[in-house]
């Protein structure tokens, strides 16, 4: 499946980088929600669900990390290891993010607030929500 990053605008010069986001700009979706995922044990493998309707960023601000995703009918990975880029996770997509190096932070700005109503955490109900979806 095709995997969907973007580069942060950043500035850079002899004192260190800055990466700036702008809403409209940059993110097209409306950012109601910031959080971050951090001290993550070695070996932990962490999402193992997917969203009805959210739309993610997700930024690998420190350090870095692996993200599976899965679309029902195929799964790709990448590697987020640089704070200026994001990566795009969309509704009725599995994600399981593992391999986090120590003291990595995972900034994700998502579309809306959170709701335990949105998430699909049984895979095989991802599997069948997504099929559905497909036939609509
Ligand atoms: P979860 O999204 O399952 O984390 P991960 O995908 O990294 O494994 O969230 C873990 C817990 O935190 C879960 O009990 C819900 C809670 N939570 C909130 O209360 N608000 C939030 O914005 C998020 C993302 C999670």
């Amino acid at each position: 499946m095709e995997i969907e990053t973007k580069e942060f605008r950043t500035s850079k010069n002899q004192t260190g980088a800055l990466t700036f986001i702008e809403g409209c700009k940059d993110i097209l979706f409306e950012i109601n929600r910031v959080y971050y995922i951090y001290d993550v044990a070695p070996g932990e493998r962490r999402g193992f669900h997917a969203h009805k309707t959210l739309e993610q960023y997700l930024i690998c601000v420190h350090g870095s990390c692996k993200i599976l995703l899965d679309n029902g009918m195929e799964q790709s990975t990448v590697q987020l290891a640089d704070p200026n880029e994001g990566l795009y996770v969309g509704p009725g997509t599995w994600r399981e993010m593992y391999d986090f190096s120590d003291g990595a932070v995972l900034l994700v700005l998502a579309s809306d607030y959170y709701t335990e109503d949105d998430y699909i955490r049984d895979y095989q109900a991802f599997l069948d929500y997504v099929r559905n979806e497909g036939i609509r």
